[in-house]
């Protein structure tokens, strides 16, 4: 390998706006999280800055595990959702990382919400049940669908799917006219948190197709995060609590959740608006970084009960809408 390759020539942001930058880590004191499999999350890029010493770092391809190795003086661009570890380090490795936003294309929100996630995920629709089974049965690893049906979405199918172990189920509407939900096969046996960060992504992809003005992802934007607040204060948050979870973080997200809603009710507005985009951000980022690993922790082998009933939850019937309007 070639190492004096300057990192630098690979992609990064177009436009980053530095969000922080972590404290200088040593092979004394790294944390457990940068040596598992973890990814910068939506809409955000990671920079390792190598000041002394010798990193080695692994990362996840389709093709397999890349390794490579980072010199003194180097630094890396990781982009959203690459996932990646600390493979190896030498006793005089120091490196710092930086976290930033890209801003290319951003009007007043913080961030640059991306829609691909439902964009380009291509739609389908199921006559029924068993044609819904057929579909997500037909999708390869990594592919994803917005799979539509007129008819009533019974529980027992959405068991069977999310039962697999395979795929990633998330509602979008559900109505008396039918329903829609984003369906992906992942590429890999994924917990609980990963889904929950997923989710996150599923909501600030309506939320961009709806600052847009398309009134679909609107309806989606307030049924999915209806959903996945329900899902934190009735599974989540008594669960942790339960088993010893920090109360005072409870609150203060549910407080957050509050405002959430509350600002979310007058999105038209402008002050709002921001207000809510700039929450909601980080919000999402700091249940990924920090609440989700601690909830895992406190959780032991009673997440995995807790990611099936989390897949399985319905959209609250005070979200319902009319689904197949045409
Ligand atoms: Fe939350
Ligand atoms: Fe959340």
């Amino acid at each position: 390998m070639d190492h004096n390759r300057s990192r630098d020539s690979l992609p990064g942001p177009e436009h980053p706006r530095p969000l922080g930058r972590s404290r200088v880590y040593t092979p004394g004191d790294l944390p457990k999280r940068l040596v598992e499999w973890h990814s910068p999350r939506i809409n955000r890029w990671e920079r390792l800055c190598i000041t002394a010493g010798m990193l080695a770092i692994e990362m996840r391809e389709a093709s397999g595990t890349a390794c490579e190795r980072l010199e003194a003086g180097e630094s890396r661009w990781i982009a959203p959702g690459v996932r990646w570890r600390v493979a190896e380090t030498r006793p005089d490795t120091r490196f710092e990382f930086e976290v930033h936003a890209d801003t290319l294309g951003q009007a007043d929100a913080p961030q640059t919400l991306r829609s691909e996630l439902l964009d380009a995920a291509g739609r389908v629709t199921a006559a029924d049940s068993e044609g819904l089974n057929a579909w997500a049965h037909e999708l390869a690893p990594g592919e994803r669908r917005v799979v539509g049906g007129g008819f009533e979405l019974n529980g027992s199918i959405v068991h069977a799917l999310t039962d697999d172990g395979r795929f990633f189920w998330h509602p979008l509407a559900d109505g008396p006219g039918g329903f829609a939900a984003l369906i992906a096969h992942a590429e890999r046996p994924f917990g609980l948190a990963e889904y929950l960060g997923r989710d996150h992504a599923v909501i600030e992809a309506a939320l961009a197709g709806s600052l847009r003005g398309d009134g679909e992802y609107k309806r989606w934007l307030l049924a999915t995060l209806e959903r996945h607040l329900h899902i934190e204060e009735e599974l989540l948050f008594p669960a942790y609590l339960e088993a010893g979870g920090r109360e005072a973080w409870v609150h203060g997200l549910q407080n957050e959740h509050k405002y959430l809603r509350q600002y979310l009710a007058d999105l038209d507005d402008p002050g709002n608006r921001r207000k809510f985009l700039r929450l909601l951000d980080g919000h999402d980022e700091k249940e990924e970084r920090v609440v989700y690993p601690d909830i895992l922790e406190h959780l032991g082998a009673r997440a995995a009960a807790l990611l099936v009933k989390s897949k399985t939850f319905p959209i609250p019937a005070v979200m319902h809408t009319r689904v197949q309007e045409s």
